[in-house]
């Protein structure tokens, strides 16, 4: 028998607990011993709750007991968790997360503390929630060099952008709705804005690439200037748009960043709707690999925190190979510089975007402004042109090999 605690009981935390209980069999074939949780930290009462009795408000009580030796922390963000997680590392207690601000901000240091202490740090709901993406790519591909990692990193935009396609919803009423089904936060900032997506491939680059990418590092764009009449001549063009974090290999650098681009219609990616994630991973060797599932939501994220801690709790002696390196300016590409084709948007005239961009493909949609794509360039060079008296409503990349 191993004893665990659950550090926060918000959606994810309450799921972790819910699993582990509902699966304690097979749970504890998988471990090869029991899992009890000891404590749930938490600063509210649950008083209703059949946990009730387990719940404790100061996390010393967890940190001095040495019958825990598996902690999950689901509390979110970077302030107590940083703090409880270090500690716990610290006191040679193994931690498993799904705090994906706290990985890609704190990530190499907190491996390096777990290294140190002979425990282990294990983050695999920290990206794409329930699907099974760390692991393939630490170790079912760590034959490979990675050449190129992308996907459909949040749910909730990738909901909202769905129901503007299907619906021809504009953004603020597609959001409402997000909201009103729990998808979206009261606050939405982080997920509409592309800070989530941000720190997803911040962690996924880290992984692949092997140095600490920070997001700091990674442009950002996130949903919120996306319209409903850019859905509508992507449609005509043959694409739905999607929000993308991305990062690429370029020589010995990589270019990271995060915008919506335009999925050609006829692609497995365009086809991820609603709150579904995929990840795509590209290795010299396997080739293409595609991962797709449920992204978020507290069942699926639970699966793989409780995934996690079975792993941590077979693994109480020896450590799991999962670190990186520290990061650095030097290692990242401008990706403005990465060559693309472009959708625009403009009030320019059809005869004006022929004189400066010359050939291209305009959307057949009777509409009051222009849309149209571009021939493969860089992001500089789309500047350059744009600074020719066309401004752009609207701007985003072509998905494709170039
Ligand atoms: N807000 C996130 C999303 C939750 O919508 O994908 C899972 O990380």
């Amino acid at each position: 028998m191993i004893k665990i605690a659950v550090l926060g009981y918000g959606i994810v935390g309450s799921g972790v607990v819910h699993v582990l209980d509902i699966n304690s069999g097979i749970i504890a074939k998988n471990a090869e011993q029991k899992i009890e949780v000891k404590y749930i930290l938490d600063i509210r009462e649950f008083a209703d709750s059949p946990y009730k009795d387990l719940f404790v408000s100061d996390f010393e009580t967890i940190l001095n007991d040495p019958e825990i030796s598996v902690v999950a922390e689901v509390i979110g963000g970077v302030g107590a968790a940083l703090d409880f997680t270090r500690r716990s590392l610290e006191a040679g207690k193994s931690v498993v997360t799904s705090n994906k601000e706290l990985v890609a901000e704190h990530g190499s240091q907190l491996l390096k503390l777990a290294k140190e202490k002979n425990v282990n740090y294990l983050f695999e709901a920290s990206v794409g929630g329930g699907i099974p993406v760390i692991r393939p790519l630490t170790q079912c591909m760590n034959a490979n060099i990675i050449n190129e990692i992308y996907g459909i990193l949040n749910g909730t935009t990738n909901y909202i952008l769905t129901d503007m396609q299907r619906n021809g919803a504009d953004f603020s009423d597609a959001l409402k709705e997000a909201q009103l089904k729990g998808y979206a936060e009261a606050d939405p900032t982080a997920d509409i804005e592309g800070h989530d997506t941000n720190r997803k491939i911040c962690i996924l680059s880290s992984l692949a690439f092997g140095r600490h990418v920070y997001p700091s590092q990674v442009p950002t764009e996130g949903i919120t200037g996306v319209t409903a009449e850019d859905i509508i001549h992507a449609d005509n063009l043959g694409y739905k748009i999607k929000l993308l974090g991305r990062a690429r290999s370029v020589g010995d650098k990589i270019s990271v960043y995060v915008a919506p681009h335009l999925i050609a219609k006829s692609t497995m990616l365009a086809d991820i709707d609603d709150v579904m994630n995929a990840v795509i991973i590209r290795g010299n060797a396997v080739g293409t690999v595609s991962l797709c599932g449920a992204g978020a939501g507290k069942l699926p994220t639970a699966s793989a925190v409780v995934a996690d801690i079975i792993d941590a709790v077979r693994h109480l002696h020896s450590r799991r190979w999962i670190s990186w390196d520290e990061g650095g300016a030097n290692l990242i590409s401008d990706p403005s510089l990465l060559d693309s084709a472009w959708y625009l948007r403009t009030d320019a005239t059809k005869e004006k975007v022929e004189k400066e961009f010359g050939s291209v493909v305009f959307s057949q949609v009777p509409a009051s402004q222009t849309a149209f794509i571009t021939g493969v360039m860089n992001g500089k060079m789309i500047c350059d042109l744009l600074e020719r008296g066309i401004t752009a409503k609207s701007q985003f990349r072509i998905l494709g090999d170039y």
